[in-house]
């Protein structure tokens, strides 16, 4: 989905066109302009800076900017996903000192009719949040899933050694057996035939970091671009799965890196297992800082948030808080 050139949409609602915002496509140039409403994001875990020149090449992609006086003040990604059904909105953000004025509401409304306009076939909007949900909210949405959010922050060389300390004994329940790593024949299978990751996904979603997708084959496709390592207990017959992206940079100081799990089911003894066999894949070679977020089913967020205290030594970042995926039909 590539929309060009500076957008105009006459078709909008009177409110929209009254807000004095000029609309347009975001480009290589706008780089620093983004940066610089973008500094508090996230605590320092933005994925953007890391993400926008891709994101730019991606053709079911388009990143909308909002201006006001020529000044780029607001951000909002559009991806079309599942099979051209769904807009996945990404990216929000409003420059600090244009917040609480009804800017990224604008900007969403903008972005559906442009969606609408050009691609009728796309029927729902998708989203997913980390703050708290109002009841306004919960007249707009239906909520599809949550995960609780787990964000610990280590030296690797100190989780290393501790991990090596731990000897690879981890509680393992008798029968299971080690955690495999699937390569993407074996992905494809799995999520894609029968029904046996459908009990083990929330919801039948598959939320890749802020992401989240229905298991189709043009997803799949999206994800297969990704430097992931997907993981369950049991190819055949799984109770746990999970992803994890291969760590990144982010711009929270020098030599500060990202390793994002998203953990799926219930079974805290497996749950534990695979983040320890992700853990050790990814800190082998790296040194620095890590901030390490899992996403996990709620329940379990206590007794992993105890075992990275107690057993791994590890700081954690803040207390429980929660991703959101909410949906809303495109009107
Ligand atoms: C969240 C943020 C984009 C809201 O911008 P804002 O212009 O101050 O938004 P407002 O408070 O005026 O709310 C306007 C609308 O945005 C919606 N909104 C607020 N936060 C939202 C969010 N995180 N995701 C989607 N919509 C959101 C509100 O529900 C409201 O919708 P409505 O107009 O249909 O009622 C802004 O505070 C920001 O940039 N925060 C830092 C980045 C961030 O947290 N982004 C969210 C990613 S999950």
């Amino acid at each position: 989905m590539k929309i060009n050139s500076t957008l105009s949409a006459p078709q909008l609602p009177e409110a929209l066109s009254r807000a004095g915002l000029q609309f347009s496509v975001a480009t290589e140039e706008d780089f620093e302009d983004i940066m610089a409403i973008s500094q508090d994001i996230y605590g320092g875990l933005d994925y953007l800076p890391t993400r926008y020149s891709s994101w730019l090449q991606e053709s079911n992609r388009t990143v909308i900017l909002a201006r006001k006086q020529g000044k780029v003040i607001a951000l909002e990604s559009v991806c079309l996903i599942d099979e051209g059904q769904t807009m996945l909105v990404e990216g929000l953000r409003v420059a600090p000192q244009e917040r609480g004025k009804g800017v990224a509401g604008v900007l969403l409304r903008f972005c559906a009719e442009l969606v609408k306009a050009k691609h009728p076939e796309v029927k729902v909007s998708r989203l997913t949040r980390d703050d708290q949900l109002g009841s306004k909210d919960f007249l707009k949405y239906r909520v599809i899933t949550k995960q609780g959010i787990l964000l610990v922050r280590f030296r690797s060389e100190d989780l290393k050694r501790r991990l090596s300390d731990l000897g690879g004994g981890e509680p393992r329940p008798e029968s299971a057996p080690f955690p495999v790593r699937l390569d993407h024949a074996a992905v494809r299978r799995l999520f894609l035939t029968g029904d046996l990751m459908r009990g083990v996904l929330p919801n039948g979603t598959i939320i890749q970091d802020w992401q989240p997708f229905k298991p189709v084959p043009g997803n799949l496709d999206i994800l297969m671009k990704k430097d992931i390592d997907w993981m369950v207990d049991d190819a055949s017959k799984p109770s746990v799965g999970s992803l994890c992206t291969f760590p990144f940079r982010v711009p929270i100081g020098e030599d500060w890196y990202y390793l994002n799990i998203d953990m799926f089911g219930k079974d805290l003894d497996l749950v534990r297992q695979q983040f320890l066999s992700h853990l050790r894949r990814h800190t082998a070679t790296l040194k620095g800082h890590v901030m390490c977020q899992m996403f996990l089913d709620p329940p379990l967020w206590k007794p992993m948030a105890d075992f990275c205290r107690h057993a791994l030594c590890v700081e954690l970042v803040k207390e429980y808080t929660e991703q959101c995926v909410v949906e809303s039909d495109l009107m």
